[in-house]
């Protein structure tokens, strides 16, 4: 069931999360699929929604960042400073877990991903339940992620006993991920919270883990991805190639920096923002338009390789992968 924001939502969302059962609710980030941290069965029950292989760890979501202390533990300087600087926000932090934090949250690591949203809707969520809640994207496994409550119903249905409808996820990709449960610093995951701030509030330097190199478990190449093949392509190739797949009287779905070149009916256009934040807020609502068109392939004109682009880029390479598959 789909619920406004509502004094009604957050009560009945509590009721359900004590009671062990799932809510989804949205996040800064993308929306969230929300069980009681502490309780095996209800963090059991995310695992059979999504369809997830049970070795790939949950994010624990905590209302507050003095909670980093309880569950975690051995932290480092560099986990309380990134704590204090970028929480709540969209920024998970992989730390040494507390001896209390379940198997089945952790995939059976010693470490815990924490994190601190920075939305409305969850912060009041968290703020009331008072515990930490377990929560990966509310899609299924390998899908694209959800901004919008329509998505994650569209993905889970009534395998969800709540969705909490907060309008689109204003980031709109995942949380920037941070390994610093150990002496070497390292991002797993890029996101929106870019490598160059967490270098500065450092002051040093640190690696970012890319396909190419050893991932965590549950980074696979190929997460994130469209049910349509996906292929990026540099846009001095975009028309050539769009008309090579008209020639072929192929539908196509295109996600360019600009509006359409060229109009076609098997042509499905979509413009993106040449801004970074607007393309990540948007970027999976896009993808899903594109998915849902009929469309043979969905081309995706080269986004730039720099900093402020890096999620986005990382988010498009692995939506692009499934092609390889
Ligand atoms: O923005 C986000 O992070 C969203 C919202 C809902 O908070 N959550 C999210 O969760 O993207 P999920 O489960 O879809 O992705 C979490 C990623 C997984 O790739 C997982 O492998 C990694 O975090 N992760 C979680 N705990 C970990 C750990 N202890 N060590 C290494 N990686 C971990
Ligand atoms: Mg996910």
């Amino acid at each position: 069931m789909i619920l406004p924001v509502s004094s009604d939502c957050y009560q009945r969302a509590l009721e359900l999360l004590q009671q062990g059962r799932l809510v989804a609710f949205p996040t800064e980030t993308v929306y969230g699929l929300g069980a009681d941290a502490s309780q095996p069965d209800a963090v059991r029950g995310i695992f059979a929604a999504k369809q997830r292989p049970a070795d790939h760890p949950l994010i624990v979501h905590l209302p507050n960042v003095e909670q980093l202390t309880e569950w975690g533990r051995q932290l480092s300087a560099a986990a309380y400073e990134l704590a204090k600087h970028f929480w709540p926000g969209p920024l998970t932090l992989i730390v040494p877990k507390a001896p209390h934090v379940l198997n089945i949250v952790t995939g059976n690591q010693n470490t815990v991903g924490l994190r601190v949203p920075q939305h409305p809707v969850a912060h009041q969520l968290l703020h009331q339940f008072g515990k930490g809640i377990a929560a990966p994207s509310a899609n299924r496994f390998g899908h694209v992620s959800p901004t919008q409550a329509q998505h994650v119903q569209q993905e889970l249905g009534n395998s969800v006993d709540l969705i909490i409808d907060g309008g689109a996820c204003p980031v709109g990709i995942e949380s920037t991920i941070v390994d610093v449960s150990g002496k070497h610093i390292s991002v797993l995951r890029p996101g929106m919270i870019t490598v160059k701030q967490i270098e500065d509030v450092l002051g040093e330097k640190i690696t970012v883990l890319t396909s190419t190199t050893t991932r965590a478990p549950g980074m696979l190449a190929s997460h994130y991805a469209p049910q349509t093949a996906l292929r990026l392509i540099a846009s001095e190739q975009l028309l050539e190639t769009i008309k090579t797949y008209l020639a072929q009287q192929q539908r196509i779905a295109v996600l360019a920096w600009h509006d359409a070149l060229i109009k076609d009916p098997c042509l499905q256009w979509i413009a993106m923002s040449t801004e970074p934040q607007h393309y990540a807020h948007d970027l999976y609502a896009c993808l899903r338009k594109a998915d849902q068109s009929d469309s043979a392939v969905i081309l995706v004109e080269q986004v730039p390789q720099n900093e402020n682009w890096r999620g986005i880029s990382d988010r498009l390479q692995k939506a692009a992968h499934r092609e390889h598959l």
